[in-house]
């Protein structure tokens, strides 16, 4: 018995010791990267694995076409990341290999296919997923994610912390004995402030009047409670923004509430939580496939499409009719976060007329539907339309 308490102890004590020191290097804080000061701004593409490589050199194509004249100019620089696949992920037993890591940091901002996670009893080792690694060792802290549905009113943005709470030991749980198990979750004041911030400066700047702020405070009292006790002093600053909190059981029901969806506007959730209600927001847009991500960090950024890897699509043939929708989006965002606004709302433009408006092509992840080829054609064809600006105008007001 001793022996057992002995060990978790120690264990305690190195991962206190370690969250200490994190506390230390965020509170020196790094500067925001500024995009426009950087010739070339690196653009890494990294194709992950599963249907990852099948959908991102869609996205590759798309940002090679509106970028083409900053690649000539030397403005923009493109390098193809290949390694973060889960056969060499098992192979070297890391969830991002150094040699791939090391290239990764080299870039300045990121675009990624999904990464396969393994879970206990797959044919995979149990290494941490790509995902989390990379968020944690690129300290992209604000998971970004818009959901949109016009017909509903609905213009959400999620900003979900995205580099502690459930997340950030969630490898380092300790299997005590045969019988209990403990993980560990994680708030940090720095960590916490800055997602806030973050989302009340959106709202702030964008002239909303309301942040929603969820946690599960009323039982998870220290780290909840502290992200809660934080957004209460932060929201002080914000005289103009109006602001709200909500556990996040109640939270997961309103989203569908029809008489409640559209008073939402911006939501801040620890990772978990923002976890699962940015998926129910996308599921509530037409499914994960339609949104896009963006994990935004101080120095470095990375976009990705919000899906997995979906690797039985590749087992059984059919990764070709994967759809390439999310990380287009997840483009977009890239666009218009290193100071492309224009083409990235050119981009955003394209999709929504060819998911939401006109529907030309149509994927249904078989040979029923088009190929992600196909749809991307319809995507740089839409985008290419002279017309595009005008017709878009026409359809979003019907
Ligand atoms: C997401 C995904 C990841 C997460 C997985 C793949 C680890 O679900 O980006 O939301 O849980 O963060
Ligand atoms: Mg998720």
């Amino acid at each position: 018995m001793n022996e057992k308490v002995e060990k978790a102890k120690d264990h305690f004590a190195k991962l206190v010791e370690e969250q200490l020191e994190r506390v230390e290097r965020m509170k020196k804080g790094a500067d925001w990267t500024d995009y426009s000061k950087l010739k070339p701004i690196i653009i890494g593409l990294v194709g992950g694995d599963g249907i990852g490589p099948f959908i991102t050199k869609h996205a590759q194509a798309i940002l090679e076409f509106l970028l083409k004249d900053e690649v000539d100019s030397g403005a923009v620089e493109f390098r193809v990341i290949e390694g973060l696949t889960i056969e060499n992920r098992a192979k070297v037993m890391k969830a991002i290999p150094d040699d791939v890591l090391v290239e990764i940091k080299k870039c300045h901002v990121l675009l990624k296919g999904p990464t396969t996670t393994p879970r206990k009893g797959d044919k995979w080792p149990n290494i941490e997923s790509a995902n989390v690694t990379m968020r944690r060792e690129l300290d992209l802290f604000a998971n970004v994610r818009p959901v949109k549905v016009p017909e509903l009113g609905i213009d959400w943005m999620f900003f979900r912390e995205n580099t502690e709470g459930a997340y950030v030991l969630g490898s380092r749980g300790i299997n005590i004995s045969e019988d209990l198990s403990i993980d560990f979750k994680v708030i940090t004041k720095q960590g916490s402030d800055r997602i806030i911030r973050l989302a009340f400066d959106y709202a702030a700047k964008n002239n909303i009047n309301r942040v929603s702020v969820v946690t599960k405070a009323n039982v998870v009292k220290a780290t909840d409670g502290r992200f809660l006790a934080m957004a209460e002093e932060i929201a002080k600053e914000y005289p103009q923004v109006k602001w709200d909190d909500w556990y996040i059981d109640i939270a997961t029901a309103k989203l569908i509430d029809p008489a409640r969806q559209s008073d939402f506007k911006v939501f801040v959730a620890p990772n978990l939580y923002g976890d699962i209600i940015t998926d129910e927001a996308a599921q509530i847009q037409g499914g994960v496939g339609t949104a896009g991500s963006a994990n935004i960090g101080k120095k470095y950024s990375m976009f990705e499409a919000i899906h997995g890897s979906a690797p039985r699509m590749v087992e059984e043939g059919r990764a070709q009719f994967a759809d390439p929708s999310s990380i287009i989006k997840a483009a977009a965002l890239l666009l218009n976060h290193i100071g492309f606004v224009d083409k990235a709302k050119q981009l955003e433009m394209a999709l929504d007329i060819c998911a939401t408006y006109e529907k030309k092509v149509v994927l249904t992840g078989r040979d029923t539907g088009a190929t992600g080829e196909e749809y991307a054609k319809y995507i740089m064809d839409t985008l290419q339309d002279p017309e595009l600006k005008n017709k878009f105008e026409k359809l979003s007001k019907i």
